[in-house]
């Protein structure tokens, strides 16, 4: 069997497109846009590609993009003061603080910092709380977000099925969990400690990898028929690794002889393709979904302060 490709970037451009529309009707109904700030601290390569692209998918769908750049030895006070002005300032409908953050920053104090009705992020303790209560009215973290988007798309329905996260970040695993068991699947998340991972993934309908472990899940960790949800976002450049995670992709094989890099996700594609029903890829499965469900929870803020409803 060769697995259906679940196309996020397809998905992407349409939500993308879905989102520019009712910003157009945001504006009609309200005379502005809405507003989304990054706060990026430091010069960190991977956090400065995520930034430019938010910015670009934020202006292409008329959201107002506004960027505080903040030097890696940026004091606690300052980048605080950034946060409240942020809070303060109407324009303003959603806030995100570009992670990872220097190490002598607290990263829960400055999340803390961002009012949770501009918390488009979604990892404010009160956003959590929503998700985890089943209330309306939070922020549901973008990846998660996305994947539910993803599997809704494709028509794949949660009710009662066996769905594994491997990873139990407060980013994804954990709200992804809440997010499947809203749908009424039965959920397993595991983690580093977990034992036999194998055996544990191959009960799952539906498997969802977030761990940033290249190539982790292996073929004969999957059940055949299963759906597979690729999260992790490595960059690998050892050939040898290379030649057995890209093997079964002889495209990108011959592009990382080439470049000398490759991206890949936390499952072995090639073998995982083999055995599951759908698959997303890396790139170009959840990576783009995180973004539009950003442009999208932004319009949401914006909406909900305007009096116009949210969701
Ligand atoms: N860094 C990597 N992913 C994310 C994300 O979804 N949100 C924020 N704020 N930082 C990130």
């Amino acid at each position: 069997m060769s697995a259906r490709i679940l196309d996020g970037k397809a998905l992407a451009t349409k939500i993308k497109a879905r989102v520019a529309e009712d910003v157009k009707d945001y504006q009609a109904k309200t005379g502005g846009v809405p507003g989304l700030a990054v706060i990026l601290v430091g010069d960190d390569p991977a956090s400065s590609v995520y930034v430019a692209s938010k910015e670009k998918a934020a202006l292409a769908a008329g959201i107002h993009s506004l960027l505080i750049r903040l030097p890696a030895d940026a004091k606690r006070e300052q980048v605080l003061d950034s946060v409240t002005r942020l809070a303060d300032d109407d324009a303003v409908h959603g806030i995100l603080v570009q992670l990872p953050l220097p190490g002598h920053l607290d990263t829960e104090e400055v999340q803390l910092a961002v009012p949770a009705h501009k918390d488009v992020d979604g990892f404010h303790p009160v956003s959590a709380g929503k998700l985890l209560l089943g209330q309306e009215g939070g922020f549901v973290a973008c990846t998660p977000k996305g994947v539910l988007a993803l599997l809704d798309e494709d028509g794949i329905d949660l009710k009662g099925k066996e769905v594994v996260i491997v990873g139990r970040s407060n980013i994804v695993g954990k709200p992804a969990a809440l997010l499947m068991l809203s749908r009424h699947a039965t959920v397993t998340v595991c983690h580093s400690r977990t034992h036999d991972l194998a055996t544990v993934c191959s009960r799952a309908d539906v498997l969802i990898a977030s761990v940033g472990y290249p190539g982790l899940i292996r073929g004969n960790f999957i059940k055949p028929g299963a759906v597979v949800i690729d999260v992790g976002i490595n960059r690998i450049t050892d050939p040898e690794q290379a030649a057995d995670l890209l093997s079964g992709q002889p495209k990108r094989l011959a592009r990382f002889a080439k470049n000398g890099k490759s991206l890949v996700g936390d499952v072995h594609f090639g073998e995982a393709r083999e055995r599951a029903s759908a698959i997303t890829p890396v790139p170009g499965g959840v990576g783009p979904l995180t973004i539009a469900m950003l442009l999208e929870n932004t319009l949401t803020g914006a909406r909900r302060s305007a009096g116009l409803g949210g969701d």
